[in-house]
């Protein structure tokens, strides 16, 4: 008999259970249990006699690379310590495989439980508690009480619906809900045939996606305004074909094929779908111009609170001020309910980790090094995390 379809990770203060709940359940439903504060025994010693000889901080940094490995682990139940919430890294890759349980009693209670042990930092309880308790709520997808029946009050809980991770999404356009690629190549192709280039669709593809994403960058890193972008982008293009092209005349036919593009991603819309009837508000957020972005997300209206247009606003992502512009007409009072989404590592992650937000990069092939929170190869990997 099975609990739960994924493993659960209790959290919660000294004196809260969280050893116990997970040997019990394990004795009930089988399964195996990781335990970090006995781990970091068997590995390094008593805990006390660590922080002791050490320090707090030392702990922190084994603590946090047990708790890693321990979302990586194959355990049915992880009991971690009461400061694991301290450890953003450790809390994040847990989440992403896991069901968090905040485990709960009052302080007396608690105090007395933890009374007779040797816990390093037993006597700073109410301390800690105070600090951790807006912590241990903001991880928690259950709650249990554990004064009575802590066995039954988790199966009762897991019964009901988890809350969401986040009130709100904000979500990158480009190659993250359209198929931007898509669109450019079949732009780029129409505009090409429409001068007439001598260098043909197909080649002018080709140098297109060559050269525009480092003027792209440009525009990010705030070294070219976005109608100096529009100028480079072009000439830009015609340096690597080597001939002479008439920038207005290119952008124009250019920009008239990609507003009639309606590209969108496989199972993107199936995704806001999903997300709307979780009760989260999703606000689109693209780098781009007005016409062609308000055109282009036509098809993702019906799914969506809102789109933000970087021209409109007059900041390109990753620009803090953008952020902070998205936030304040969204009447947002609580980052750390936000969850932004994106491709792109330069502007979607930088940009929200930079305004103090949590990020999530879509990745097909997850090979490179990412600053994201989360990193997710396909929509239903982020249905898990929100
Ligand atoms: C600690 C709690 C302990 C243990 C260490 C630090 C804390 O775990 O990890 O002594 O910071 O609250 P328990 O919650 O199992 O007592």
């Amino acid at each position: 008999m099975m609990l739960h379809d994924k493993p659960l990770v209790f959290i919660g203060p000294m004196g809260s259970g969280k050893s116990s709940l997970a040997r019990r359940i394990s004795a009930k439903y089988g399964g195996t249990v990781l335990d970090v504060d006995k781990e970091f025994t068997r590995r390094y010693g008593s805990i006390s006699d660590f922080f002791a000889q050490n320090g707090e901080a030392e702990f922190r940094k084994l603590e946090e690379n047990l708790l890693v490995e321990a979302a990586k682990s194959d355990a049915a139940y992880i009991a971690t310590g009461g400061g694991a919430v301290l450890s953003r890294r450790g809390m994040y890759a847990l989440r992403k495989s896991c069901t968090v349980v905040y485990l709960t009693a009052p302080t007396a209670v608690l105090k007395d439980r933890i009374n007779r042990s040797d816990r390093p930092l037993k006597n700073d309880l109410e301390f800690t508690l105070k600090a951790r308790a807006p912590l241990y709520e903001m991880y928690a997808d259950y709650t249990v009480d554990t004064r009575v029946d802590s066995v039954k009050e988790l199966e009762r809980a897991l019964k009901t619906k988890r809350k969401n991770r986040y009130d709100i999404l904000l979500c990158d356009s480009d190659d993250t809900l359209l198929d931007f690629q898509k669109a450019r190549s079949a732009s780029i192709r129409a505009a090409a045939e429409e001068l007439d280039l001598p260098c043909g669709a197909e080649a002018c593809d080709r140098a297109y996606k060559a050269v525009v994403c480092r003027v792209w960058k440009k525009l990010e890193r705030g070294e070219i305004t976005a109608d100096e972008l529009k100028t480079e982008r072009v000439t830009a293009l015609g340096e690597e074909l080597g001939i002479a092209l008439d920038v207005d005349a290119f952008n124009r036919a250019y920009t008239s094929e990609m507003e009639k593009t309606r590209f969108v991603s496989d199972g993107a819309t199936e995704f806001l779908r999903d997300v709307c009837a979780r009760g989260i508000e999703t606000y689109v957020i693209t780098n781009s111009f007005v016409n062609f972005a308000r055109e282009r997300t036509k098809p993702l209206l019906p799914y969506v609170d809102g789109v933000f247009v970087s021209e409109e606003i007059g900041y390109y992502k990753p620009d803090v001020r953008f952020f902070e512009h998205v936030l304040s007409a969204i009447s947002c009072t609580d980052k750390r309910r936000v969850l932004v989404f994106g491709d792109s590592e330069t502007s979607d992650i930088k940009g929200g980790a930079d305004s103090g937000l949590d990020t999530c990069r879509l990745m097909c092939s997850p090979d490179t090094d990412s600053a994201a929170d989360y990193i997710v190869r396909g929509y239903s990997e982020l249905l898990d995390i929100l």
